[in-house]
């Protein structure tokens, strides 16, 4: 009995010490200790040779042994998952998951996006250039010199003026033409180049004005490049985003830096035609200047104006996401309410 006894305190302390390496070990100590022909059997056997006055107590102390070795088996086979453990799952797949929040592009960022991309199409590069900007490049370059009442079209930020002349004065862009003229201050004909980005005027804001908002300009100039290419690029922006059914038409216009200029605005996308809000009831809708590029703009940066023409157009992408989406309150778009943004997931 004591022999026994010794054996099986020493047992214990072997099962106690064993660590697996992996899962095949575990099964060796499985078959090792609790398998048909296991040492757990093996000792059981031996309670026949306990007196009988002893047999309960040597019993209990026996059945300790036979539940420490499963013990330690089970928690060998949680730390190391075995193929019986995949086969029998303890995770419920059936079981709702746990939600994972996914964000969502800006209705402004998709709209820009896509823009950019059907201009691509055309061989068109993207431009960019800084939202704090000289007089020169936002106004000057482009055929607004100072005192030249359209500036008034414009209502500034400024952020620098000097009271005497000296240095530039700076502000915040009113327009991304400021980008054409420093393409143009960089680069030879030709070109064919648009400009997205910010841009800022001093307007008190409301649903249908805001301090800042952004476009999307466009200018190409080569040899023979005539207002009929402009017409025959528009058209085709206009189709590419809003469907081939969208009529154009070009009413004629004033801005300093092209000559001839037009306005172009696209049949009403909301009522058809029929007269609505959006539309003023009129049928039509207004969504961007152009023109071809008056010569004294290609004569600033020292384009022969003789040999090149060039047209440009630009627009609102603001303008452009209301008829897509038909978001009627320009602040929306900055007031960042995620019950508006969430409106744009998985629209790519
Ligand atoms: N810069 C004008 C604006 O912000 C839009 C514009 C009109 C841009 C005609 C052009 C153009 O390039 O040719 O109102």
């Amino acid at each position: 009995m004591e022999q026994l006894k010794q054996q099986i305190e020493q047992y214990k302390q072997e099962i106690a010490a064993f660590v697996a390496a992996g899962a095949e070990e575990v099964e060796q100590f499985r078959i090792k200790w609790l398998g048909t022909k296991g040492l757990v059997k093996a000792i059981m056997g031996e309670m026949k040779q306990v007196p009988n006055d002893q047999k309960k107590a040597f019993g209990q102390y026996l059945n300790e042994f036979k539940t420490l070795a499963e013990t330690k088996l089970e928690a060998l086979q949680a730390s190391h998952s075995t193929v019986k453990d995949s086969a029998s799952p303890s995770v419920d797949f059936s079981l709702p998951g746990d939600p994972m929040a996914v964000g969502s592009r800006h209705p402004l960022t998709l709209v820009r996006n896509e823009m950019v991309a059907i201009f691509k199409r055309l061989g068109f590069a993207v431009a960019e250039g800084p939202e704090i900007e000289d007089d020169w490049h936002n106004f000057g370059a482009m055929n607004l010199p100072e005192d030249h009442p359209a500036r008034d079209m414009q209502d500034t930020f400024y952020i620098r003026k000097p009271e005497d002349g000296n240095g530039p004065t700076w502000l915040l862009r009113t327009h991304t033409s400021s980008v054409q003229a420093r393409v143009m201050e960089q680069q030879k004909p030709p070109i064919r180049v648009i400009c997205p980005g910010r841009v800022y005027r001093n307007e008190t804001i409301s649903a249908r004005a805001h301090c800042f908002f952004h476009q999307v300009e466009g200018l190409y100039i080569d040899e023979n490049v005539s207002f009929a290419d402009l017409k025959q690029t528009l058209y085709f922006f206009v189709q590419e985003m809003f469907g081939k059914d969208v009529k154009v038409r070009f009413r004629p216009s004033y801005f300093p830096f092209t000559e001839p200029s037009a306005e172009m605005d696209i049949s009403c996308l909301i009522c058809e035609g029929k007269g609505c809000n959006i539309c003023k009831h009129t049928g039509w809708v207004e969504i961007l200047g152009s023109g071809m590029v008056h010569p004294k703009v290609l004569d600033n940066f020292g384009i022969d104006s003789n040999k090149y023409t060039g047209f440009a157009f630009g627009m609102g992408v603001e303008r452009i996401t209301q008829l897509k989406y038909q978001v009627n309150d320009l602040r929306l778009y900055s007031q960042n309410d995620v019950r508006f943004l969430k409106q744009f997931t998985g629209v790519v």
